[in-house]
């Protein structure tokens, strides 16, 4: 299939950029969305981290613990969790992200079924777990268990995909601050996420953003909560490695 045009022209015709520093994703936005942004009281993604609060002090069931029950106040408990995640989980050597850690305690401390990917219940706490790290830095482990992880999430971002045969690389390193259908490239930094987007009128999570990337080059789309979507996660992460926590951020 052909290039669209306007792809083509951004990528074929303007010269390589230098790889630079990356920067956080509110770098890239217009004046309005960045002040929508800080501005907590207009924040729609605000909704979600209320929603969440409200979860977070349910009790799920009449002889199990709500999360509060067990963590008390979140914003001392939770403060900095989300900046160390995604992260191996010691028992299972699997590799976790936030969602699926509160997935994990849903599961085997409250006895309860999960709530499942993209449902309104883990998009809320996880909105608002990753809330009481705002702009706090990025701070993953890539090193021991989490390597192999790291490794293949780093292959993944370099690997050309799809039918347009793109690399997340080359947009988001070689072509970052250039135009792309009415968006501006951005660094691709997971650190907004779950964010507030207007075209989901809705909070969504880092893979349903990542799904819509893969499907702009058409690429396979991964499931949610993916291996392969874990481990670029992961490498996300680290390469935002000291830049702040945005989530939940308002984007396009
Ligand atoms: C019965 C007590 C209990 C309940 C209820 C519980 N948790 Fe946990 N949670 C724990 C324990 C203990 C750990 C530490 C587990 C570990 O490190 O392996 C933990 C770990 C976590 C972590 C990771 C913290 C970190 O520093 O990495 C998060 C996030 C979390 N819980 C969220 C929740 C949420 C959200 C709920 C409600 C849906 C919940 N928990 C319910 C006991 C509980
Ligand atoms: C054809 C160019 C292109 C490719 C290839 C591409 N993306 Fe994107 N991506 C975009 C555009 C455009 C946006 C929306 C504007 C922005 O935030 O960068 C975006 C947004 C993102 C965001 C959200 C950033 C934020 O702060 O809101 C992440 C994360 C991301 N991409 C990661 C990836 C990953 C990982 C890959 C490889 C699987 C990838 N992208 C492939 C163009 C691309």
């Amino acid at each position: 299939m052909r290039l669209p045009a306007s792809l083509a022209a951004l990528l074929l015709i303007l010269p390589a950029a230098t790889a630079a520093e990356i920067r956080p994703g509110r770098d890239f936005l217009s004046p309005e969305l960045r002040a929508l942004q800080e501005d907590e009281a207009r924040h729609p993604g605000m909704l979600w981290v209320e929603q969440g609060e409200e979860v977070w002090r349910r009790t799920p069931a009449l002889d199990k613990p709500s999360c509060a029950g067990c963590h008390g106040d979140a914003a001392g408990t939770m403060r900095g969790v989300a900046t160390r995640y995604p992260m191996v989980d010691r028992a299972s050597g699997r590799l976790l992200n936030l969602e699926l850690r509160i997935e994990q305690c849903r599961m085997e401390r409250q006895g309860q079924p999960a709530f499942g990917y993209e449902s309104p219940e883990l998009l809320a706490l996880t909105a608002y777990i990753a809330y009481q790290s705002r702009s706090l830095p990025m701070t993953v482990r890539i090193d021991g268990a989490a390597a192999p992880f790291f490794d293949a999430g780093r292959a993944f971002f370099h690997e050309r995909q799809g039918q347009l045969n793109l690399a997340c690389s080359q947009c988001h390193d070689d072509n970052a601050g250039r135009r792309l259908r009415g968006d501006v490239i951005s660094n691709g930094v997971g650190t907004g996420f779950p964010a507030y987007r207007l075209e989901w009128n809705a909070v969504g999570s880092l893979h349903r953003r990542l799904r819509a990337c893969s499907l702009g080059v058409r690429a396979v789309q991964f499931d949610y909560g993916s291996p392969d979507y874990l481990n670029l996660e992961l490498y996300l992460a680290w390469r935002a490695r000291g830049l702040p926590m945005e989530a939940p951020a308002v984007r396009r």
